[in-house]
């Protein structure tokens, strides 16, 4: 036991307030199996009171002034400044997330609420004139953007924070109340952002972080007093959410099998070790994380060398060590999973270039190549640290294996000619698109969704947003202008 674990078990957030329910339950870590903290789980009852709370208050937060949720974003993100050391220790802890990563991972969080916060001052609609036409004479359009109501906030284990940063921020900016369903495997982070949303003047009910279940989530997304869910994980899970409510306004930030391509003129030696890193990080358990690299015969025997050897001096082992940089999976399942996904390939005529063990819940780093195209490490989402490298003759062929894919992400483009870059803009079929890095970028305040069965709708601040309101229009009549 660790000292993120308290002999009282963390009390979840309904409608603001700290609450206990009827149950308990322990997260361990995936590195060694500790129990690393309890929660309390909400009963049925209290899920109802959260729900009840956030449609009584979807008015007046509607109506909230910008200055008072600017002022409590901001609140948010400097506490989460203050805690960062302690909130990375407690990410690692319950994801296995190497620390470093963690750190990283509270810095983007404090950085999405900030944004949030500077982005709900700039929300203050716009005017239209409408005497373009001779009818509209005297006339002048107000446009502001009006939430549909409370959210539902699915979030993954993947980003415990930041995921959880990207659902909250935006809902309190445009005056939602949220209620969140965290992972069950990451809930404990999610509940210190709820204890520091609770220090924030929010009015009741603004929030509740309801750590249930997956089997229990089926009523949230039916309940009509939510009319916006947001959803963050798998493309199964979140289809089924869309078929289930169609009628409800649904966002689905879904997975990918992201695509790095290579060409004769990149920056090899950079590419080799921006690839290296980021099919393995956190484990690989991103869904912008490098998993198919397509590489230019010219250069593909140079590239996979310098691959290798940036694959080969990855430091492998505790999170909680600073040094480490890849660590387990998020459970044993996951990394037996992943396991049998390689030797599938294997099976099947694929060529094991590095990595391949598993030890408990950590993978090694992997690198195949010579892949069959139908094996699942190319088809589907690994979510681990496995890379399947691709040779090809030319930009035609790269762009054409990119796009073979039935997800659309975000994709790298490694290269420095200009041409290019705009060419793989118009060709690519992704919703993100990286060029001279890796497709795993990812800035907090930029248009963030996929293509295909990547998903529907877009986070980032602003367009998160946008995505979570609808313009409403009001004509101002016999004005002189
Ligand atoms: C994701 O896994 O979709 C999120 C990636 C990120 O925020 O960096």
């Amino acid at each position: 036991m660790d000292e993120n674990r308290s002999s009282e078990p963390r009390p979840f957030w309904l409608a603001g307030r700290p609450a206990t329910g009827d149950a308990e339950e322990a997260v361990t870590s995936p590195h060694d199996g500790r129990v690393v903290g309890v929660h309390s789980v909400p009963t049925d009852e209290q899920v109802e009171q959260a729900v009840a709370a956030a449609d009584a208050v979807r008015a007046r937060a509607a109506a909230l002034p910008l200055h008072v949720r600017a002022e409590a974003l901001a609140h948010v993100s400097r506490r989460l400044g203050e805690r960062a050391e302690e909130i990375a220790r407690l990410i690692t802890a319950e994801n296995g997330k190497p620390v470093f990563w963690a750190r990283g991972e509270v810095a983007r969080a404090v950085s999405t609420f900030r944004f949030a916060a500077e982005e709900t001052r700039r929300f203050g609609g716009e005017v239209q004139r409408l005497d373009t036409e001779p009818a509209a004479e005297g006339r002048l359009a107000y446009i502001s953007r009006v939430p549909y109501g409370p959210v539902l906030g699915i979030t993954p284990f993947n980003f415990p924070l930041n995921l959880v940063a990207h659902k909250v921020a935006p809902a309190i900016a445009v005056g939602a109340p949220i209620v969140v369903k965290p992972a069950p495997a990451t809930p404990l982070t999610a509940l210190v952002l709820g204890e520091i949303l609770a220090e924030t003047a929010l009015p009741e009910g603004m929030f509740s972080v309801l750590p249930v279940p997956n089997d229990r989530a089926g009523a949230l997304v039916d309940d009509p007093r939510l009319p916006v869910v947001s959803f963050t994980g798998s493309g199964p899970v979140g289809f089924s959410i869309m078929d289930r409510v169609p009628r409800k306004h649904v966002t689905l930030e879904l997975g990918g099998n992201a695509a790095a391509v290579v060409l004769a003129d990149a920056d090899i030696d950079r590419a080799a070790a921006r690839i290296a890193l980021f099919s393995n990080y956190q484990a690989g358990q991103s869904c912008i994380a490098v998993q198919r690299v397509i590489v230019e015969d010219a250069v593909a025997d140079e590239f996979t060398g310098k691959l290798l050897d940036a694959v080969g001096a990855l430091v492998t082992g505790d999170p909680g060590d600073d040094k480490t940089q890849v660590g387990p999976l998020v459970s044993q399942a996951a990394a037996e999973r992943v396991e049998g996904w390689i030797n599938e390939a294997v099976a099947a005529g694929a060529r094991l270039l590095t990595g391949g063990t598993r030890d408990g819940a950590a993978i090694a780093p992997t690198v195949l190549t010579g892949v069959p195209a139908d094996a699942k490490v190319c088809r589907e989402e690994v979510f681990g640290p496995v890379m399947v490298v691709q040779r090809v003759a030319s930009v035609d062929e790269a762009f054409a294996a990119v796009n073979d894919s039935r997800y659309g992400l975000q994709a790298g483009v490694f290269t420095r000619s200009l041409d290019i870059a705009f060419r793989a803009n118009r060709e690519l079929e992704v919703g993100g698109l990286i060029i001279g890095d890796v497709p795993s970028y990812r800035a907090d305040q930029m248009p963030y969704g996929g293509v295909k069965e990547s998903g529907v709708g877009r986070e980032g601040l602003r367009s998160a947003m946008e995505d979570l309101t609808h313009e409403k229009v009001m004509v101002l009549t016999g004005l002189t202008l």
